[in-house]
C-alpha cells in the first residue's frame, strides 16, 4: 500500500512538470539545448545527468544533445514527453509486472524497458534493429538507480529473429512496433520464446490511423507511403504475409492491422485474442493534432499451448 502511494506520489509530480517539460521539448526541437537553458527551462543538474549518460556534448556554442555523433534531439524529447505525460494508451493497460520477465519489441528509445523497471520487473529487455535507437534506450536506462538498471538490458537484434532460448520470458509487449515488422515472421518467434500461458500486449496502428495521415500529408509525395500501409491491411486480414514497399528510396514494411489479421496469425502458433480495445489516443504533445489523433488497437492475447 506505501509503495503505491509512494508511486503515485512520484506521478503527481511527474505530471505537474508536465507543462515545463513541454515547453523544454518545444524550445529543444526547434532552437536547441542551449537555448532551454538560457530561459530556464532545463536546469544545469538535469544537463549534466544527460551528459553524464553520453547524449550531451560541448560544442564552442555551447552544450548540445548528440550521440554517436548523431543529434538525437527528437529521441530525447519523445522520452521526456513518454516519461511524464499523465496518459499512455499501453503503459495503463498493462498488468502488475512486480517479479516477471519483460521483453519489449521495438523498444524505441526504452520508454518501456525503464517503466518496466521501475514497477519492480524481475527482468526487462528491450530489443531494436536501430543502432541509434539502441544507444540510446542504454543511456536512458543507465540514468537508473544501480538496482534497477541491473535488471534491464537492451540488445541490437530483430523481432523476426530473437536471441533468447525457448521460454524466456512471461510478458512480451510491442507498443507501436508491430505494424513496422515483416509479418508474421516475428510470430513464431514470439511463441518460442514466452513461456506457456505468457501473454503479448501490443498497440498497433488502425488502417484508418495510416488514411487520415494519407491525407494529412497530401500533396506531399510522403503521403504515398501512409496509403500503403493502408492497402496493406488487405493482406494481412487474411492471415497472408504484409507486402514490403520500396518508394521514394525508403524500404520496410508498415501496415495498418486489424485484429483479424494478429488472431490469424497467432492462431497458428497456438494463442488466443483475451483482449481488444479501441483508443483514440496513443501520445498526448501539447499542440500535435497529428499524434493525439491515432487510432490504434490495443491488442492482448494468451498463449495456450
Ligand atoms: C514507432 S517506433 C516505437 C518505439 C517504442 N516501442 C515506443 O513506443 O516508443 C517503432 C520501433 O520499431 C523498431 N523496429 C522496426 N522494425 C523492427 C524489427 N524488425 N525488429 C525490431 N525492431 C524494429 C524501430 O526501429 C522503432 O524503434
Amino acid at each position: 500500500m506505501k509503495r503505491i502511494a509512494a508511486q503515485v506520489l512520484v506521478d503527481l509530480l511527474q505530471w505537474g512538470r508536465l507543462p515545463a517539460l513541454a515547453a523544454a521539448q518545444h524550445v529543444m526541437r526547434h532552437r536547441g539545448l542551449a537555448t532551454a537553458l538560457a530561459r530556464g527551462l532545463l536546469v544545469q543538474a538535469d544537463v549534466d545527468r544527460l551528459a553524464a549518460a553520453g547524449l550531451v556534448t560541448q560544442t564552442p556554442t555551447g552544450p548540445e544533445l548528440t550521440y554517436a555523433g548523431r543529434d538525437v534531439t527528437y529521441a530525447l524529447t519523445e522520452w521526456f514527453q513518454q516519461h511524464h505525460r499523465p496518459w499512455d494508451f499501453m503503459r495503463d493497460s498493462l498488468p502488475a509486472l512486480r517479479g516477471r520477465r519483460l521483453l519489449d519489441l521495438g523498444c524505441g528509445e526504452g520508454f518501456l524497458v525503464v517503466h518496466a523497471l521501475r514497477r519492480g520487473a524481475a527482468l526487462s529487455v528491450g530489443v531494436d534493429v536501430v543502432p541509434e535507437v539502441v544507444q540510446f534506450a542504454r543511456a536512458a536506462l543507465s540514468l537508473e538507480p544501480p538496482d534497477r538498471r541491473h535488471r534491464g538490458m537492451v540488445v541490437r537484434a530483430a523481432a523476426e529473429a530473437l536471441p533468447f532460448d525457448r521460454g524466456s520470458f512471461d510478458l512480451i509487449t510491442a507498443r507501436v512496433a508491430f505494424n513496422y515488422f515483416d509479418l508474421p515472421r516475428p510470430v513464431p518467434e514470439i511463441a518460442r520464446v514466452l513461456r506457456p500461458t505468457g501473454r503479448v500486449y501490443m498497440t498497433v496502428e488502425t488502417p484508418w490511423h495510416y488514411f487520415r495521415q494519407f491525407l494529412s500529408k497530401l500533396p506531399s509525395k510522403a503521403a504515398v507511403v501512409d496509403l500503403f500501409a493502408m492497402v496493406n491491411a488487405v493482406p494481412s486480414f487474411f492471415g497472408w504475409p504484409v507486402w514490403r514497399f520500396n518508394l521514394m528510396g525508403r524500404s520496410g514494411f508498415t501496415a495498418g492491422l486489424l485484429p483479424t489479421a494478429l488472431r490469424r496469425w497467432f492462431s497458428r502458433c497456438g494463442f488466443r485474442i483475451v483482449a481488444v480495445r479501441h483508443g483514440a489516443r496513443q501520445i498526448q504533445v501539447p499542440g500535435d493534432q497529428r499524434k493525439a489523433a491515432h487510432g490504434l488497437f490495443l491488442i492482448v492475447l494468451e498463449r495456450i499451448r
